[in-house]
């Protein structure tokens, strides 16, 4: 029987929110960003334990009452691919051949169970892994020096979401073969590296990355509308 895992990169430090600390500690209603984020994963049963990858420095995460089938790793790196990287390591350490990870941004507080077991029960029966997207609704412009350079055909594009959802080995496979990649945006971009092609499961575009003030506010309304505010 495979195990699922849990990993959320936390160790960035918000410059785009021009906060006072970084975005993951910022509150929203009675917990924070990474509270919330990290009771998305461990609303699913079937996860296991949830790795919580801060900055080295780090010491705020510690002095938050975060659930037992937590754990944190001072193992942050320079971006969002190394610190993921850093945390797989330690996650694959102690993980069975079979098991699965899933990878999710502390900045995505709005996550629902049912999206997330969609992943969990699609993705995981695909040896390539998945991935939430959702398909892009609006038109498509190329930039070229404040204009429009061409309109890009919008079918078939997607905007990927986390959680991303793999194999352990294969993501470790793809994450240490694309340590010098600076294109390996995400966990699926690495593992296309493999030549594989992670499975697009439809999520909701309420799966917002909280990014700056505004989206904040935006990710406040969503958690109300949940009635998880
Ligand atoms: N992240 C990380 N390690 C880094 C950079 C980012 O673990 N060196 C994490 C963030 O904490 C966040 C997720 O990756 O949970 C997504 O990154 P992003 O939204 O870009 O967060 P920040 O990098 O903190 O924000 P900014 O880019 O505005 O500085
Ligand atoms: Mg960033």
């Amino acid at each position: 029987m495979k195990q699922i895992f849990g990993l959320i990169p936390a160790a960035g430090v918000g410059a785009r929110m021009r906060a006072d600390r970084p975005k993951q500690y910022l509150s929203l209603g009675s917990s924070t960003l990474l509270e919330r984020s990290v009771q998305c994963l461990l609303a699913d049963v079937r996860v296991a334990r949830v790795f919580i990858v801060v900055a080295p420095e780090d010491c705020i995460a510690a002095t938050l009452a975060l659930p037992a089938r937590c754990e944190i790793l001072a193992a942050g790196g320079a971006t969002r691919a190394e610190s993921v990287r850093n945390g797989l390591r330690v996650v694959h350490g102690i993980a069975g051949r079979d098991d699965w990870i899933l990878v999710h941004d502390a900045a995505r507080p709005c996550l629902e169970p049912v999206e997330l077991a969609a992943l969990i029960d699609e993705g995981g029966l695909d040896e390539h892994g998945g991935l939430l997207a959702t398909p892009l609704s609006d038109t498509v412009k190329r930039e070229h020096q404040g204009r429009v350079a061409q309109t890009v055909e919008r079918a078939g594009l997607w905007r990927a979401q986390t959680p991303q959802f793999f194999r352990i080995d294969t993501l470790r496979r793809a994450l240490e073969r694309s340590a010098n990649a600076t294109t390996a945006t995400d966990e699926a971009a690495a593992v296309e590296m493999l030549g594989l092609h992670p499975r697009l499961i439809a999520g909701s575009p309420s799966n917002i990355k909280v990014t700056t003030a505004g989206d904040l506010r935006l990710a406040e309304a969503i958690l109300k509308q949940q009635g998880r505010w």
